[in-house]
Parts: C-alpha cells; sequence; structure tokens
C-alpha cells in the first residue's frame, strides 16, 4: 500500500489494526479522526490536499463505504466503555451512526481541512447544522444577534421558530454598522453573533475580522455562515468560532444532495455529539454514510469548480454592466464592499460565483428569467446555487419570501432583485450570447430600453 509525502496511508476499520503496515504514528493519525488539522495551512485548496487520504478496505483509491447503522463490540464490557465515553471515535470505537459513522467522519475531516477549523461533523442539511448550532451555544432565554440579511429559513428559524421553541431571541441589525452590532450585544445574555460572509441574496459582504473583534471582546461566539463562499473566504482563519454550511451548494456542485456541516472546535463537535446534551446526537440530523460517500468525492474539485463559477460571474457581471443592467456583484471595483472582501479573500479564486440583477420589478424579473430560460437556455429557473448550470430565481418572492416588506427593504432585497448562480457548463461565450439574444428579445418587445 503506498501513500505519499503528504497522504498518510492508513487503512479505516478495527481489522487492519494488527498488520505490520499500519505504525504507530499513522494509528494515531488515523485516531483523530473528526480533526482536519494540517501543519501548514496555506490555502483551502492545499488544506484539503493535504488532509489525510483514506484508502479502501481492500486497498482502492477510494475509501470503503461503512454503510452500518450499528457497530458490533468483541467484549460486552467494551460496549459500557463506549457509553460511559472511556473508548470512543477518537480510537477507533464506534457505538452507532447516528452519534459517529467512519465515513461521515472523513467527510468531516475534509470540510475541517476545507475551513480551516479543528473539527467538523457533517448532517443532513444546512438548515439542521445552523439550528443544531444554535441550540447547542443557546439555552432558554439567551439571546442572539445576527444580520438582518440572511437566507430566508435562518431568518424564519431566528425570528419564528427559536423563540417559540427555545425561548432564544434574536436582534436583527445591519452588520455593516459596527456601532449597531455593539449596542445590540447584551452583555451575559447574548451568545451568539449570527452571519453570512456574502448574504443570500443581497451579496452584502461581512468585515469578519471586525466582528469578531465586537463580539470576542463581549464574551460572543461568532458563526458564520460561508455556503456563499467556500474556498473564496475561510471565515475561522479570520477568527470566527464556528463555521456552517450549507453543502447542499457549491461544495456538493451537483443539485442532488441536501447536505450541511458545522466546521469548528473540537470541543463544539463533542459536545454536540454528547450523549445527554448534545443536538446533533439527540435531534438526529444524521448524515447517511452512502452521502458522505459521494460528497467525499466532490471535495477535491471544490477549488477549480469555484475558481471557474467566480470567472464566469466576473465576466458577465462586468459585461451585463456595459449592457446598462444593474448589477450587484462583488468582484465589481463599485460594489461596496469589493475592497473589504479583497482583503479577507483568499488569493486567486475569484469574488464568489453569485450575481444579482436587479429589475427593479417582480413582473421585470419574471419576464426576464422566462427569456432567459424559455427562449434562450441561459439558464434554470430554480432555487439554490453551486450547480454546474446557471441557477435564476427572484429571492424576495422564492428564498426570502418568510420575510415581511419591511425586513426585505431593510436587508435591501428589491421586489425585482435577480439571484443568478452562475454555472460553468458550457463555453463562456456560448453562454454569454444566450443572455444577450434574451436581452435582446426584451428590448425587442419594449421590455427593456435599449442602452
Ligand atoms: C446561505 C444559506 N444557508 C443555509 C441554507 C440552508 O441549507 P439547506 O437547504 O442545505 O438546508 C441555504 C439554502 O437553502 C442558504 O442559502
Amino acid at each position: 500500500m503506498a501513500g505519499t509525502d503528504d497522504h498518510k496511508v492508513v487503512f479505516s476499520g478495527k481489522k487492519r489494526e494488527a498488520t505490520s503496515d499500519f505504525d504507530g504514528d499513522d494509528l494515531i493519525v488515523a485516531k483523530k479522526s473528526a480533526s482536519g488539522h494540517v501543519s501548514s495551512w496555506e490555502d483551502p485548496v492545499a488544506a484539503i490536499a493535504s488532509a489525510r487520504h483514506e484508502f479502501g478496505e481492500h486497498g482502492g483509491v477510494n475509501m470503503s463505504i461503512e454503510a452500518s447503522a450499528t457497530f458490533t463490540v468483541m467484549e460486552p464490557e467494551t460496549m459500557r466503555r463506549m457509553f460511559s465515553g472511556e473508548l470512543g471515535p477518537d480510537r477507533d470505537f464506534f457505538i452507532y451512526s447516528r452519534h459517529f459513522n467512519p465515513t461521515v467522519l472523513n467527510l468531516s475531516r475534509q470540510m475541517a481541512a476545507l475551513e480551516g477549523t479543528e473539527a467538523a461533523y457533517c448532517t443532513a442539511s444546512g438548515m439542521s447544522a445552523i439550528s443544531s448550532v444554535l441550540m447547542q451555544l443557546c439555552s432558554s432565554g439567551d439571546h442572539v444577534v445576527a444580520s438582518r440579511s440572511l437566507y430566508g429559513g435562518t431568518y424564519a428559524l431566528l425570528k419564528h421558530f427559536l423563540p417559540r421553541a427555545s425561548n432564544v431571541t434574536t436582534t436583527f441589525v445591519d452588520v455593516k454598522d459596527h456601532g449597531m452590532v455593539r449596542d445590540a450585544i447584551v452583555e451575559g445574555r447574548t451568545k451568539v453573533l449570527y452571519v453570512e460572509t456574502i448574504a443570500n441574496p443581497t451579496l452584502a459582504v461581512a468585515n469578519v475580522p471586525e466582528l469578531c473583534r465586537i463580539a470576542h471582546n463581549k464574551g460572543v461566539k461568532v458563526v458564520v455562515d460561508n455556503t456563499f463562499a467556500p474556498i473564496v473566504l475561510s471565515p475561522a482563519r479570520l477568527g470566527a468560532d464556528v463555521v456552517v454550511h450549507s453543502i447542499s451548494k457549491y461544495v456538493s456542485g451537483g443539485a442532488d444532495i441536501i447536505a450541511g456541516a458545522v466546521c469548528g472546535p473540537e470541543s463544539l463537535v463533542n459536545s454536540m455529539m454528547d450523549l445527554h446534551q448534545g443536538t446533533l446526537m439527540l435531534l438526529g440530523p444524521t448524515m447517511n454514510a452512502k452521502v458522505a460517500f459521494e460528497l467525499a468525492e466532490r471535495l477535491p474539485h471544490l477549488g477549480l469548480r469555484m475558481k471557474e463559477h467566480c470567472h464566469r460571474a466576473l465576466v458577465y457581471a462586468t459585461r451585463m454592466k456595459k449592457l446598462g443592467l444593474k448589477v450587484i456583484y462583488p468582484g465589481l471595483k463599485e460594489h461596496p464592499q469589493h475592497d473589504l472582501l479583497k482583503s479577507m479573500a483568499n488569493r486567486d479564486y475569484g469574488f464568489g460565483g453569485i450575481l444579482c440583477v436587479d429589475m427593479e420589478t417582480e413582473d421585470r424579473a419574471n419576464k426576464l428569467m422566462h427569456h432567459l430560460q424559455n427562449c434562450t437556455q441561459f439558464g434554470f429557473m430554480a432555487v439554490s446555487l453551486g450547480y454546474y448550470e446557471t441557477l435564476m430565481s427572484c429571492s424576495g418572492s422564492s428564498t426570502s419570501s418568510e420575510m415581511n416588506a419591511e425586513d426585505k427593504a431593510l436587508s435591501g432585497i428589491s421586489p425585482g432583485l435577480v439571484r443568478m448562480s452562475i454555472g460553468y457548463n458550457g463555453t463562456l461565450e456560448q453562454k454569454w450570447s444566450q443572455f444577450e439574444k434574451a436581452i435582446a428579445r426584451m428590448q425587442d418587445s419594449g421590455i427593456l430600453i435599449k442602452n
């Protein structure tokens, strides 16, 4: 069995422990199963490549799938020791897959490497990752300060669900206004500051280092949703305590899987898996091992995919602006947080793969999407993002429909805002000509005025 300098050769499964291939050091690496720690963290792509490569049970280049709900023990005493916490996944002892599953741990290790955190744990959806981490960090009576520019589901969770179900309340703020953030923190009661790196759908960019400074000064943990900017931004490297993901988007890239992740300190992940008090353990938003395997095959090319998403988004945003469209894209110099994003971003990956075109009214937004999908095949009318095809939706009436009109206006969501997740299918020029054709048709029919 061969390995590279970077890749320690590690076999999964207790049966392998007795073989001479498995030396003591490898055993220790194998046992840091939730940890994605790499010694020289340069950027997320390098970190993913440096994470331990897991080979299959029979020497396959891909890891085996541990498709078991439950695990056997050789001695009855072992079961008691596992339940008491004395023997755990760090020593290759597994109880039950809602708790820890080796294949899910392998994906979790990749996610921890991606975000440069000590550990990570993968879940059945992005929402379950978000709700579980918030419920772990907050108890009844606690308070959250959150950005008012958030994915609609997260907004509804904080605004409606958590106050009812857990007596955890939220103050929504403009995170660009650091004074407002500071004033909203109630010392002793506020436990979490919650933001999205690049907000859905407004594409406002959060100043992660400064927000972390403000929060940490008051003993508040910072939880950052990095769904819109994997690879591009590394919030934990900028000071965030916890990074959450909807893996369903860019990390998956296939628009075929719903999944999520919590990336953070090992102590947090362990607390979330605690048999008595852990939200992941007790609410059970468990990822299936077969899903974890599928996703683990996609992490190695996430960097390449992000580069192309970002490249095309920048080219299209620049050209759309020239056509006279009202484009919002943080890669454009005139975006209010362009310099901030540049100062925080990992080098050479770009500024995100999402852009917005503000058509001002829902009717004009719908007409644009109709032409782009049904007349010229530029993309699909669908929510979500990170797919190889371009996906378009009118956010105000879809993924932000949970917000009332006032909150939408406050967060800057115009009724005609069309969010586009730029794909990389086909050639850049082929797709651009489809976009131009749709615009020309709209101009011919008087919906858009020629520039
Ligand atoms: C920024 C963001 N966070 C979280 C979620 C929720 O993720 P999931 O659909 O995987 O539960 C979404 C979208 O659905 C999102 O856009």
